[in-house]
């Protein structure tokens, strides 16, 4: 019977992709009790070494057979390799926590940010739901924030425009900014249009609505998280050039008026929150500086001298990280003791 002294069997699936190894990495650096670690990922590096506290680990290719046994899935492969295997390893009695968009907007799936509504983690009749989703990178940063301005002020409507690092599209994103940056020109282009030197308003395909599906994530997920479905939120997605983070620009209306040094504060002791706020010392957040970094960054904190009740700011995290990895493992802390 694993616990927390004896350490959980932990599989990842995706653990040779950008969002997998830092998994692996921040597992590590948490020192999440783990006993075993089964790294997973597609036929094509079936046998790649994974090397975790000191020790070697093959990987395998997901099956039913090989989630016998695990404890938790850490999940990292896409929608299509989630919606075949997350079934399969909760049956054999593993929590999967799911980074695809997969299951997101499941009904009787919670969708979790531990600073936000850690409580959805479990069910009713209190034990940890089998498969729990974690939201998207770009909304996980943005909620983050609000979360403290909700409590406080109330929230009426959120206006966002990001600026998305190439990593957000895994190793192909990555690879694609490199290999244009080199001089090649390829076939077709990997972030719709050239990335080199340019933003492009698009992330993911379009709906119906004229929003694209990143922008309709933002939208429907927040309101999940939030519990607020009447929460206005207005995104445009961009993707630039950079590694390190994704930056977004926020423009927030408050259900009350505040006194923007009070926002200031709340922040900055609010978990999971940097402020970085000193323009004397040009002292704000950006991707490299987040770069690595488990925590959400706020700086260019000001009234919107033009809206009532509104205020501007300017939030950045490590889309691999607290986008991603960090939260998934946050979501694995809390299951510690409790499986
Ligand atoms: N990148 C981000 O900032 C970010 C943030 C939040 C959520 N996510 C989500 O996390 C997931 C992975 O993203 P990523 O950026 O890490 O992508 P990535 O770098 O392209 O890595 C994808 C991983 O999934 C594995 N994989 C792909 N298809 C598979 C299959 N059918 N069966 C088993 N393994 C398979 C790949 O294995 P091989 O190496 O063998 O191909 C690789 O390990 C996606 O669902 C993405 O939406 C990403």
């Amino acid at each position: 019977m694993s616990s927390a002294e004896s350490g959980y069997r932990v599989a990842v699936l995706g653990a040779t992709g950008l969002v997998g190894r830092t998994m692996i990495q921040v597992l590590e650096e948490r020192h999440f009790p783990v006993s075993e670690l089964i790294p997973l990922a597609s036929p094509r590096s079936r046998g790649q070494i994974v090397t975790f506290q000191g020790r070697e680990f093959s990987t395998e290719v997901p099956s039913a057979e090989i989630f016998k046994g695990v404890d938790i899935a850490l999940f990292s492969a896409g929608a299509s390799a989630s919606r075949e295997w997350a079934p399969v390893a909760a049956a054999a009695g593993a929590v999967v926590i799911d980074n695809s968009s997969a299951f997101r907007m499941d009904e009787g799936i919670p969708l979790v940010v531990p600073e936000v509504n850690p409580e959805a983690i479990f069910g009713k009749d209190g034990k940890a739901e089998k498969i729990i989703a974690n939201p998207n990178c770009s909304t996980i940063q943005m909620v983050v924030v609000l979360k403290p301005l909700f409590d406080r002020y109330g929230l009426r409507r959120i206006v966002v425009s990001t600026y998305q690092s190439v990593t957000g599209k895994g190793k192909a994103g990555r690879d694609a900014l490199e290999s244009e940056l080199s001089g090649l020109v390829p076939d077709e282009f990997t972030h719709f249009h050239q990335i080199a030197f340019n933003a492009v308003p698009q992330i993911d395909s379009f709906t119906d609505n004229g929003y694209t599906k990143e922008e309709m994530k933002m939208v429907n997920e927040t309101r999940k998280i939030m519990g607020d479905q009447k929460l206005s939120v207005s995104p445009t997605t961009v993707r630039i050039p950079v590694y390190g983070g994704h930056g977004e620009s926020l423009n927030v209306e408050l259900e009350s008026d505040f006194d923007i040094d009070d926002v200031s504060k709340l922040l900055a002791g609010s978990p999971g929150i940097v402020l970085q706020d000193d323009p004397s010392a040009r002292l704000y957040p950006m991707p490299l500086t987040s770069y690595e970094k488990d925590e959400v960054f706020v700086g260019r904190l000001r009234p919107d001298y033009w809206n009532p009740r509104t205020l501007n700011m300017w939030v950045v995290a490590d889309n691999l990280r607290k986008g991603a990895a960090t939260n998934a493992v946050q979501i694995a802390e809390v299951l510690v003791g409790k499986l």
